[in-house]
């Protein structure tokens, strides 16, 4: 083979570098950020509940978000119905989610930044205003 080392040991360093991140991740044990909830409108309310318990938003939301948008577009069904506590919701974004967590960068942003994921939902849905922090 022409050159047949060279290319192997590239190979190596070429896989090495590449996997790099990947290794020098597992080892971390760095704290996931802790939600921030102190808004104003979480702040008024009695009982500190979302649309459903704390654990199953946590897992859910984002195809929670996926089936909002689905019933709205397609179904043309606006209302949604907590199966926590049968309290009822507008299926909105911006109206219903950020109007509670309308702290999205230190809330949505923060938690997504450390998970890796950045939805794509802020070039089209308007975002809360925010200070600059
Ligand atoms: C290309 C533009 C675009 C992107 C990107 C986008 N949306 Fe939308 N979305 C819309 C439009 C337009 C509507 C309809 C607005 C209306 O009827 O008021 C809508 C409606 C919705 C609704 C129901 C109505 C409401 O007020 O919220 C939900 C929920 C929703 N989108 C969620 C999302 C999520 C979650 C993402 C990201 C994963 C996302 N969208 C990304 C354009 C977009
Ligand atoms: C009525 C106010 C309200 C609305 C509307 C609301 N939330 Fe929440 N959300 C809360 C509160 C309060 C908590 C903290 C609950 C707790 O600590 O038990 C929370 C918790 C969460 C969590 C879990 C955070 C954690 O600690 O891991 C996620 C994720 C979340 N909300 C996303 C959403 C999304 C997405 C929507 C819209 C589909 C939404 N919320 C709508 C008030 C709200
Ligand atoms: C406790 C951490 C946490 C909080 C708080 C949180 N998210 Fe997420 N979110 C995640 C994780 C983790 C994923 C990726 C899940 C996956 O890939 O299965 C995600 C994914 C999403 C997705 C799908 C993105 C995609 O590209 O698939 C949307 C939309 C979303 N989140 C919206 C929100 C909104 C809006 C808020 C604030 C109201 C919020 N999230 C708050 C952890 C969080």
């Amino acid at each position: 083979m022409y050159n047949g080392g060279k290319i192997i040991v590239g190979l190596i360093i070429f896989v090495g570098l590449f996997t790099f991140p990947i290794f020098y991740n597992m080892g971390k044990t760095a704290e996931a950020p802790k939600p921030n909830i102190d808004t104003p409108e979480i702040n008024k309310m009695e009982k500190k509940q979302c649309v459903e318990s704390k654990e199953w938003m946590k897992a859910n939301h984002m195809q929670m978000l996926d089936q909002w948008r689905d019933s709205v577009l397609r179904d043309g069904n606006l209302e949604y119905v907590s199966s926590t506590d049968g309290k009822k919701y507008i299926m909105s974004l911006q109206n219903t989610c950020m109007r509670c967590h309308s702290n999205k960068k230190e809330f949505c942003d923060k938690c997504h930044t450390y998970a890796n994921v950045t939805p794509y939902c802020w070039t089209c849905h308007i975002a809360p205003k925010e200070k600059e922090i």
